[in-house]
């Protein structure tokens, strides 16, 4: 059993961490956030309710737990504010007994959204941006002329008056409680190939979204962490631009199907549309498939997410370089109905056959994925429970997908419901 687990994502980010950091909260103490800010999206799904995070940990839906927004992120006091009110809205009390925010995180002012735009600024536009001034804020910290919040809450407006109360020096409160023997659960968001130094670059946020970050987000050390747990679906998406070595279609086929309101008045048909053609092997209707099946667009901006198959090579390096301990594989049921599964189990690069991700952006745009092919499965999974329940097929690609990507598997998810989760290990657990 764990007593201090980091959830950190595996891919490009949206991989269900909402989700699981839910189900664990149930038996932490503390939830903080580490790194970015309102650019994260975290969705989850309480009884008929759903709640959209950006900023405020996942964990604040629980009573009794203390949530952190740690010194590693980037707060937009606006935001802040207009979630707490959301959540005041609907009958939550919060104060400084549920929600605390680092006096250490640094502001995001308007200055920073205006210049991170992509509408209006070719580089916002270029990487993609979720256009919420992170990077421009990042930027003005590491430059040594960026605001703390402790600054910030010393002028006087209404905003300041609200988020003065909740602005504590986290780092002892955290330290302490798991000195106590409390649970305390680190929230990532992003994604590994997100990272500033381990993703995608440029193409990447500008925080470190991997385990390293939870510890410097955080002012906790690396042995007072019991496990690491990486979220991945079972296949992969990536929002925004860079490359994606098992894309299905190209960005902008994905980018013209348009948004989910426009895709909603014929969802049912194109979905079965999507099926067949699949089915057939076309293969930007595979990823089309997955993007219906999955709704898999944007929750902070809307947009459609590119999809592809698992990338087994990616993720065998996002389990070395945040030291997983254990995967959660998430959204399994998005795959039932496609008889043929795909997974990447290494690249081609410059006519070279490589087990190992390829960490030169440039070249990693050219690579071929090499794939191994899998029979799927027919009918709904959503209820399964247990590994039991599982048709073999599913079976075995779980079992493949371990194998692959070097890690055992602690969680299946097979739908976005807190009970729709298979405990497979709880000993990397709370
Ligand atoms: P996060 O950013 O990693 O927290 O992920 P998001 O919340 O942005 O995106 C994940 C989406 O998948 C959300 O809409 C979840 O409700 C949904 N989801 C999570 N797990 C599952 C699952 O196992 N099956 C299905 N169908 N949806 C899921
Ligand atoms: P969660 O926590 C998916 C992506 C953006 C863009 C790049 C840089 O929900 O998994 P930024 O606004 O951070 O400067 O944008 O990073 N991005 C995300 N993609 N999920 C996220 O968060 C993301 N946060 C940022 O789309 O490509
Ligand atoms: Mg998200």
């Amino acid at each position: 059993m764990a007593q201090t687990i980091i959830v950190v994502g595996g891919q490009w980010g949206d991989e269900g961490k909402g989700k699981i950091v839910d189900f664990l909260a149930e038996k932490a103490d503390i939830v903080v956030r580490y790194a970015g800010g309102n650019n994260a999206g975290h969705t989850v799904i309480v009884g008929d309710k759903k709640f959209k995070f950006h900023l405020i940990p996942s964990g604040i839906v629980h009573e009794n737990k203390l949530n952190i927004i740690g010194n590693g992120t980037v707060v937009d006091p606006e935001v802040l504010v207009s979630e707490i009110e959301d959540l005041e809205r609907v009958g939550f009390k919060i104060d400084e007994r549920r929600l605390v925010v680092s006096s250490s995180a640094h502001t995001i002012l308007p200055k920073h959204r205006e210049e991170d735009n992509p509408k209006k600024d070719v580089h916002a536009r270029k990487i993609g941006t979720t256009g919420r001034g992170i990077g421009p804020c990042y930027r003005d910290k590491v430059a040594r002329t960026g605001i703390r919040i402790s600054e910030f809450i010393e002028s006087d407006s209404e905003i300041t008056r609200k988020i003065r109360p909740l602005v504590k020096d986290t780092c002892f409160i955290i330290n302490e409680a798991i000195d106590q023997g409390k649970k305390v659960l680190f929230e990532g968001a992003q994604g590994t190939l997100l990272d500033i130094d381990h993703g995608t670059y440029p193409f990447v946020t500008s925080s470190n979204p991997t385990a390293g970050g939870a510890l410097t987000g955080t002012g906790v050390g690396p042995t007072k962490i019991d496990s690491v747990i990486g979220v991945f679906k079972a296949y992969t998406t990536r929002v925004g631009a860079g490359p994606f070595p098992t894309e299905l279609g190209t960005e902008d086929q994905t980018n013209a199907e348009g948004r989910w309101e426009d895709i909603e008045p014929v969802y049912k048909e194109a979905l079965k549309e999507a099926l067949e053609k699949a089915n057939e092997g076309d293969e930007y209707f595979q990823g089309k498939y997955m993007r219906l099946m999955g709704k898999e667009y944007g929750t902070t901006t809307g947009r459609p997410r590119r999809t592809g198959w698992f990338d087994g090579v990616a993720a065998r390096y996002a389990v070395m370089v945040n030291g997983m301990s254990a995967i959660a594989i998430m959204k399994l049921d998005v795959l039932q109905g496609l008889k043929k599964i795909k997974i990447c189990k290494a690249y081609e690069v410059d006519g070279k056959i490589t087990e190992n991700f390829v960490l030169d952006t440039k070249k990693l745009w050219e690579v071929k994925p090499i794939y191994e092919e899998m029979p799927g499965w027919d009918g709904d999974i959503s209820d399964a429970r247990s590994l039991e329940d599982l048709p073999e097929n599913a079976w075995n690609y779980l079992r493949r997908l371990e194998e692959i990507s070097n890690a055992k598997i602690a969680l299946v998810s097979v739908g976005p419901r807190r009970d729709q989760t298979i405990v497979i290990d709880d000993s990397v657990l709370f």
